[in-house]
């Protein structure tokens, strides 16, 4: 690449001022192979202009967050959160990326108590006090997607379920805080396998977090259990979801055979969830949708 040409990434800046370092550290990397490491393809690093789409798009997914945050209580049905929702982000200009996404039939996942992920909201779906409740939202905005969940506690819970919430938070915040650019995939999982174990819980391995940004799901796929200093090598410009579910009995999950998909606890016990997006910088993360 010719070193005054424009960057490969679309920055309309000199490539020696822009990426050129940074194709310098992969390729001494690269040249690296008794590590064994494995490099992020260049399709999922992201432009200034892919970033800025997927702030805008955030944005609106965090506002409908909000949204449900303001409203959910006991009594309410799931399917009244879910038109809520889907409303906010159209009427914002955005499109509910779970609707129709292979085949899912609402605009968000809605999971309570044993349901691990995916749980589809229902008018026959009422909440009650001592539930504890997962909301997943996914917003597109001009071809840049947006991912975030979060956990609600409907009046006065256990409080065993309460320390559940609490823990499943920690896990996510420690598996972004171990998240270091020219660090790697496992670092996350080892962080939040650590904390999680500590508290005598198990960590869900058949889903995990993704890369997002053109898409919903993206490579790589980022495990929520592992060892530190293995799997792709975390870069500049990546963006990622960490989403770890955590259970209070066995990491054991299974799908619904009639719906096909909501998720449960294989023992039923209760599991919690929270995501955000983040972007790697040169000096660490930078939370995008949350
Ligand atoms: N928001 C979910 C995630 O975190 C994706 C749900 S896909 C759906 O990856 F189809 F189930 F909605
Ligand atoms: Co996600
Ligand atoms: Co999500």
């Amino acid at each position: 690449m010719d070193r005054n040409g424009q960057c490969w990434c679309g920055s309309g800046k000199k490539y020696k001022k822009c990426h050129l370092s940074f194709d310098e550290k992969m390729d001494s990397i690269k040249l690296d192979e008794l590590k064994g490491h494995i490099l992020p393809p260049r399709s999922i690093i992201k432009t200034q202009t892919d970033i800025e789409g997927i702030k805008k798009s955030a944005k609106i997914n965090d506002a409908a967050l909000d949204l449900v945050a303001s409203r959910i209580k006991a009594g309410i049905d799931t399917e009244t959160l879910n038109q809520l929702a889907h409303d906010y982000i159209v009427e914002q200009g955005g499109i509910p990326a779970c609707l129709n996404y292979g085949g899912y039939p609402k605009s968000v996942c809605i999971s309570i108590n044993h349901v691990v992920c995916h749980g589809i909201p229902s008018k026959d779906t009422i909440l009650r006090e001592g539930d504890i409740v997962n909301v997943d939202i996914t917003t597109t905005l001009d071809g840049y997607y947006a991912d975030a969940s979060r956990m609600f506690m409907i009046g006065k819970v256990s409080e065993e379920a309460e320390k559940l919430v609490k823990v499943a938070r920690e896990c996510m915040e420690k598996g972004i805080a171990a998240i270091q650019p020219w660090g790697y995939l496992g670092d996350i999982g080892a962080a939040v396998e650590q904390h999680a174990h500590a508290n005598g819980y198990s960590v869900v391995v058949d889903l995990g977090g993704h890369g997002v940004g053109k898409k919903i799901h993206e490579e790589p796929f980022v495990p929520h259990v592992g060892k530190r200093g293995t799997g792709m090598l975390l870069v500049p410009g990546m963006v990622l979801t960490v989403e770890p579910m955590i259970n209070i009995g066995g990491y054991e999950v299974y799908t619904d055979s009639e719906d096909d998909w909501t998720v449960y606890t294989e023992d039923d016990s209760l599991s919690a969830q929270w995501e955000h997006t983040i972007l790697i910088t040169e000096t660490g993360v930078e939370i995008l949708a949350k």
